[in-house]
């Protein structure tokens, strides 16, 4: 699995990692999650996205039954709900997060979206847990460039790591400034939902065709283009969500070989990026 620099942390993350939004479900469908995420894991799908909102909690429980004996081994992230992101808010919701999670540090915790509490206060309380070792860095989450330095100012002696932001063949927007803003300031870019669920190109639609081509020309799925596709650019990373082990085999085959820049432009034009500045696009 390829890996990269996540931002500016000095440490190696690799391009496709794992989401669980939504992997809650039966006893049978649960423990289906739980093998894919563990064969991610064996696959170098180390990045493992959480947040206290998925499943009300259930997704943390069934990451950190994943992740159980090889925490040392996985990049673990979850986010802190806006509306508990007040100061003593965030420290406790960071205890559950950990409790849910079996473990003692998150590698990086995430306010999920825009608060109503200041930013100044989640992290300040970003900053305490830092120092105390229960997260080793912070981040945001579906936050724009303005609201980002908001975020960076907000920080007194400790750098924001990353921005997860919606990313997918239909939605764009963020390389035009976005992107090279957190590139210029060693933020790491995660872009969620790589697939874009119900927009994701239909196999019959000219777009569709286009990826087909691809993928046929490099032996790949039209999957495995996309997430190539969508971990081109230095500092961003992708975090599909499988329930299943063939859907984790497939996405970790995505890295590992490279799109040719004529494959790229034909993605630019069949899948174009928008000419003007958009306002950033959350689900
Ligand atoms: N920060 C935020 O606000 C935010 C918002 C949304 C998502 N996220 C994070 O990003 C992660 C990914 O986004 P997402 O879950 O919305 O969407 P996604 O990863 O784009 O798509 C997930 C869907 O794609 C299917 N899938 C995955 N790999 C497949 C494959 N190889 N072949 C066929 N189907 C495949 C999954 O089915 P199966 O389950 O059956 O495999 C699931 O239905 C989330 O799980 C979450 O961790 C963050």
């Amino acid at each position: 699995m390829t890996q990269k620099l996540f931002g500016g942390t000095a440490v190696q993350v690799p391009v496709i990692g794992q989401g669980t939004w939504m992997i809650e479900g039966s006893a049978d469908a649960e423990r289906r999650g739980i093998d894919a995420l563990r064969t991610g894991i064996d696959l170098g799908l180390t990045h493992i996205d959480t947040a206290e909102m998925y499943g009300t909690g259930r997704a943390e429980e069934i990451a950190g039954k994943a992740i159980t004996g090889r925490r040392a081994e996985v990049f673990l992230v979850s986010k802190v709900l806006p509306s508990n992101a007040s100061y003593e808010g965030t420290l406790r919701a960071c205890e559950r997060s950990l409790q849910r999670l079996g473990t003692d540090r998150l590698d990086l915790y995430l306010l999920h979206w825009e608060s109503a509490h200041p930013i100044g206060e989640t992290m300040r309380a970003m900053e305490h847990l830092i120092d105390n070792g229960q997260i080793r860095f912070a981040g945001v989450s579906n936050f724009d460039v303005k609201q980002v330095q908001a975020a960076q100012s907000a920080l007194r002696h400790h750098k924001l790591a990353s921005n997860q932001v919606l990313y997918h063949l239909g939605e764009r927007g963020i390389e035009r400034k976005l992107i090279p803003y957190c590139q210029a300031e060693g933020i790491a870019v995660v872009g969620y939902t790589p697939f874009g669920r119900a927009k994701f190109p239909r196999p019959d639609s000219p777009g569709g065709r286009v990826l087909e081509g691809i993928a046929k020309a490099h032996g790949r799925s039209v999957r495995q283009v996309i997430l190539n596709f969508l971990t081109r650019l230095d500092g961003v990373f992708t975090i599909p969500k499988a329930g299943n082990l063939e859907h984790t085999r497939e996405n970790a085959g995505a890295t590992g070989w490279a799109l040719s820049a004529e494959d790229i432009a034909a993605i630019d034009r069949a899948f174009p990026a928008p000419t003007r500045d958009v306002p950033l696009a959350m689900l």
